[in-house]
């Protein structure tokens, strides 16, 4: 396994229509082992293929979510002593996916991406969605999705499609948030 480059804006192979997954080989199995210890190191909850420059319509999604029964653990970083909840690991791996009826009513949730580093803003998407894909065999499954997962999601669905959350603000914000991309970039 090995840490890609995780492609930022405006890295132009961003806006690319990823194409489909025909052949599910070793080579898949490799970019998807990649894509998650890429995804864990950033770290982050969801990415999509072409985050780190392959073009192909696979997803990788981890919500990680706090487990509860664990004991908060200890941890050293930045000169300060933090406690963090240890959280629970469900990969999950998309496939070609497809929405087949997202609702009607909408969610907002304030999202982050890995290639738009330190951004984060409100967007509205439709509440659950109905979704199928392949696994990494090829076998194709359907699944309801619904809240963070929901959302997640569609989020990794729209980089197949070259698109990013910044694309759903308007325009005004869009280029506050770059704006802000770039003068965090110059004080880095
Ligand atoms: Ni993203």
């Amino acid at each position: 396994m090995a840490i890609r480059e995780i492609l930022e804006v405006p890295d132009p192979r961003l806006k690319t229509v990823s194409s489909p997954v025909t052949v599910f080989d070793a080579e898949l199995k490799t970019l998807v082992a990649d894509m998650f210890e890429t995804m864990y190191d950033a770290p982050g909850i969801g990415l999509a293929a072409i985050q780190v420059g392959v073009p192909s319509r696979v997803l990788v999604i981890d919500l990680q979510p706090d487990d509860p029964d664990a004991e908060p653990e200890e941890c050293h970083h930045d000169g300060h002593k933090h406690f963090h909840q240890p959280t629970i690991r469900q990969p999950r791996v998309f496939v070609n996916p497809e929405i087949l009826d997202p609702a009607d009513e909408l969610a907002t949730y304030q999202e982050g991406c890995l290639s738009v580093p330190e951004i984060y803003a409100d967007v509205d998407r439709p509440a659950t969605c109905r979704v199928r894909y392949q696994d990494l065999d090829g076998k194709v499954h359907e699944e309801d999705m619904t809240g963070l997962m929901a959302t997640c999601i569609q989020h990794e669905m729209d980089h197949l499609e070259g698109v990013l959350f910044i694309d759903h603000l308007s325009r005004l914000k869009r280029q506050m948030a770059l704006k802000k991309l770039q003068k965090l970039r110059q004080a880095a």
